[in-house]
């Protein structure tokens, strides 16, 4: 570099203009090394270029996406949709319908928005509450959907959301979130789906129940919520960036986003069975829904519910207006429970019968073995959650015993083993024997 009037000077090797640097920013790419520079106008040049390639970019991305909106509909029919999630997903037949036909609707609102002028006519989107008790499915059901979408969906916990100015994340997270999965394509997150789960955990604490106590946090993020779910541009900073006046925000506009809001509601039965004793008091109805120990029927009950249940439960009435669509899951029981353990294409069972035959182990459980797992897991009352920890419990000791051997095996679990932590049988096979065969 040469000094000159106290001012240092250098060559950018691009545009090969003498540059005075005041500052580093001056010259921002620079190797004293090699003498390799680039200044900063030439920067801002290059930086234009990319923002207007990427933009470009962008666009045809978009344009290739909305030619393929024929074949995405074609192969997203609601019937295949749901055939998919049947491999994972047990019983809750109708909450599948439900979401398969949500998808399917959501990709031909898109084509018509693209197809048609908006003026005409808007088909309105149905956004979707699905409830259903803790373990039954729900988060499940939207994890395995959203293998299945060609358009960016993104989960965000509705627990963790809190009002603009309270310690957590503002409600746009939930859209930041969905920017993000659409790999920062604007367009693309203004078509995809946002899930909130474990919303019924932002209800106002008790409801309808007990309106003297306040609740402002959780109002306040139901009120947030509303606006995003009404439609209209959300702001958000990029993401590890602190939110300050002139921090860039990034904009999306959330009208043609779907919503998919889910939680357990825990208690929203008993609101629904007080409900329709009163409605039916008098007729002699309220029985109906009454078994021989007086216990309300879950998978009856939780069919029933109606908006105004929701609205007790502690969701403000507008949101609910938002979600038109009511999606119920039931209570799942021994039966769903056996076969959660073995039928799907994920099946715990079957994650651990691949984990041992890399030990050249094959492992059974017998009937009555399953059979015991899934009472137990009732017995926790939280739905197929515990079968993963009641399984583990007991295979621990299986797989820190097996690796010591490298022998051909076959492990045979019972019904001892789960209820009383008995070892399983262990018999020695040959081999090339993909059979049973004992010696
Ligand atoms: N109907 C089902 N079919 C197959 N697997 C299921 C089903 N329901 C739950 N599971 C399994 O149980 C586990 C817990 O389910 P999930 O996370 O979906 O519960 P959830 O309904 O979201 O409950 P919560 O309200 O407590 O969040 C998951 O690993 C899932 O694979
Ligand atoms: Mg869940
Ligand atoms: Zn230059």
């Amino acid at each position: 570099m040469k000094k000159n009037n106290n001012d240092l000077q250098h060559v950018c090797s691009f545009c090969k203009r003498n540059i005075t640097i005041r500052s580093q920013y001056d010259m921002p790419i620079y190797d004293p090394q090699t003498g390799f520079a680039i200044c900063k106008n030439c920067i801002k040049d290059i930086y234009g270029y990319i923002v207007e390639h990427d933009k470009r970019d962008e666009k045809s991305q978009n344009r290739k996406f909305v030619n393929s909106l024929d074949d995405i509909l074609a192969k997203n029919k609601p019937h295949v949709i749901k055939e998919f999630l049947d491999q994972y997903i047990i019983n809750q037949d109708r909450a599948k319908k439900i979401l398969s036909v949500a998808v399917y609707n959501h990709y031909k609102r898109m084509k018509y928005g693209y197809t048609h002028d908006k003026r005409d006519m808007n088909i309105e989107k149905s956004n979707v509450i699905m409830l259903g008790p803790s373990g039954c499915g729900k988060t499940a059901m939207l994890q395995h959907l959203s293998k299945l979408l060609d358009i960016p969906f993104a989960v965000t916990d509705a627990s963790s959301l809190t009002e603009a100015g309270f310690v957590g994340s503002d409600v746009e997270v939930a859209v930041r979130n969905l920017y993000y999965a659409a790999d920062k394509n604007i367009e693309k997150a203004e078509h995809g789906i946002i899930y909130l789960d474990e919303f019924d955990k932002i209800a106002r604490k008790s409801g309808a129940n007990n309106s003297i106590t306040a609740d402002p946090g959780h109002e306040g993020v139901q009120q947030g919520l509303l606006k995003m779910m009404e439609g209209g541009v959300v702001e958000f900073t990029a993401q590890g960036q602190r939110k300050h006046p002139e921090a860039p925000t990034i904009k999306v506009d959330t009208t043609n986003i779907l919503f998919i809001v889910g939680g357990a509601f825990v208690g929203i039965e008993e609101i629904i069975a007080k409900r329709l004793k009163t409605d039916n008091s008098g007729i002699g109805f309220g029985a109906n829904v009454k078994t021989k120990n007086d216990k309300p029927v879950f998978n009856d009950l939780i069919h029933k519910v109606r908006p105004e249940d929701l609205i007790k439960f502690g969701i403000i009435p507008e949101i609910i207006g938002r979600l038109p669509v009511i999606c119920t899951l039931e209570e799942l029981t021994e039966d769903d429970l056996l076969k959660i353990l073995t039928e799907p294409k994920n099946a715990p069972v079957r994650q651990y019968q691949e984990l041992l035959a890399m030990d050249k182990v094959k492992l059974e459980f017998e009937h009555d073995a399953l059979l015991a797992v899934a009472k137990k897991a009732i017995e926790r009352k939280t739905g197929a959650r515990s079968l993963r920890g009641i399984l583990e419990d007991v295979m621990l000791d299986i797989m820190y015993e097996i690796p010591q051997s490298d022998e051909p095996r076959k492990v045979i679990i019972t019904k001892d083993c789960i209820e009383n932590h008995t070892q399983p049988k262990i018999e020695p096979i040959s081999t090339n024997d993909t059979q049973t065969k004992s010696e």
